[in-house]
């Protein structure tokens, strides 16, 4: 059934929660973060939007809705895309079999009346004017206008959300007053072995044990190599060695086999051999994607591809 809200007369049909499992494993203090952007100390106090950031596929929606469930508030997800506009945003008016307008709430104009929680799913996706009706939201006067409907919308108290976004470049830049009103910026990272293998497991968990390490094993070496395959990927790659395995279990070599095909099939041949395609990654970018620290670890003291190697060069 669908749920109405009237505001200032005009009834409005409301969007749907988000109703998956938002299980967040390992990682606690980025969690920790976010939470303390939505906490208000006092009376006075406002909660923050912050933002979400790191590579595609290394957990941002699946963290905000995390903290969603932690705060047992609705989640609602707004799926923001470059042909967003802002009354998708906000409401869209639908034509009824009564020949009569209805208007539609969307998921973060839902968050705001019933005091749940919005992400703005992929934040950098949207334009400039979509990203301007949402201005007065983002600030003190937590409201937006639906020209549309003719109606101002005041966020509920316990309305909060949280915008990601993607480092990649298929992206608009958003302007400097939007991502004034958008912070903290939270930085989502790759997660330790032990963390990797356990979301492994638990979005997997009937995988079988050489498989999964298999898979952990080369998502911590990506992750070191400072390549950007993601646990996403790793879950990919395990979910289609399995059905592999299923379908010739006896096979001698079959795990790594299985194994080695599914990593082809989900990512390419380069993903085959992880130090070479490191390498020349390094070299086009100009010795800037491998972190020094870490160069140490892949490369011989004395090998011309360590990074301290180029550097004397330099001098
Ligand atoms: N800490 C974690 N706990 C549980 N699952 C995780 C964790 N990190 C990543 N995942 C899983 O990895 C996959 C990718 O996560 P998610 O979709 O949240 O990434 P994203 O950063 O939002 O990606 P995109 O940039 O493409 O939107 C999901 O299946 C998610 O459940
Ligand atoms: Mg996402």
């Amino acid at each position: 059934m669908i749920e109405h809200i009237e505001i200032d007369g005009v009834q409005l049909n409301l969007s749907r929660p988000d109703d998956s499992a938002g299980e967040w494993i390992g990682q606690r203090e980025i969690l920790k973060q976010l939470l303390a952007c939505w906490l208000t100390v006092d009376e006075r106090d406002l909660p923050l939007a912050p933002r979400i950031v790191g590579t595609p596929g290394i957990g941002k929606t699946t963290l905000a809705v995390a903290a969603g469930r932690a705060r047992q508030q609705p989640v609602y997800i707004y799926q923001c895309t470059a042909d967003t506009r802002p009354e998708d945003l906000l409401v869209t008016p639908v034509l009824a079999e009564s020949g009569r307008i209805k208007y539609h709430a969307s998921p973060l104009v839902t968050a705001m009346v019933r005091g749940g929680i919005c992400i703005l799913d992929e934040g950098n996706r949207m334009n400039e004017k979509s990203w301007a009706s949402l201005a007065p939201l983002l600030d003190h006067r937590r409201y937006v206008e639906s020209i549309v409907a003719g109606i101002t919308i005041h966020a509920h108290r316990d309305f909060r959300c949280a915008v990601t976004m993607n480092d990649d470049e298929s992206t608009f830049e958003i302007p400097d007053y939007i991502l004034s009103r958008s912070q903290p910026t939270l930085t989502v990272g790759h997660p330790q072995r032990d963390d990797e293998l356990a979301i492994l497991r638990y979005h997997l968990p009937f995988a079988e044990a050489e498989m999964l390490n298999l898979t952990a094993a080369f998502l911590q070496q990506a992750h070191e190599l400072n390549l950007d395959y993601s646990t996403r990927d790793g879950i990919h790659v395990l979910r289609y060695a399995m059905k592999r395995l299923a379908q010739d279990p006896s096979h001698p070599v079959g795990k790594d086999r299985d194994w080695a095909e599914a990593l082809i099939a989900c990512l390419g041949e380069e993903a085959a051999d992880l130090q070479d395609l490191a390498e020349r990654k390094r070299r086009t970018l100009g010795g800037q994607a491998t972190p020094m620290g870490l160069g140490d670890f892949f490369f011989d003291p004395d090998d011309p591809l360590h990074p301290d190697a180029e550097e004397d060069d330099d001098e």
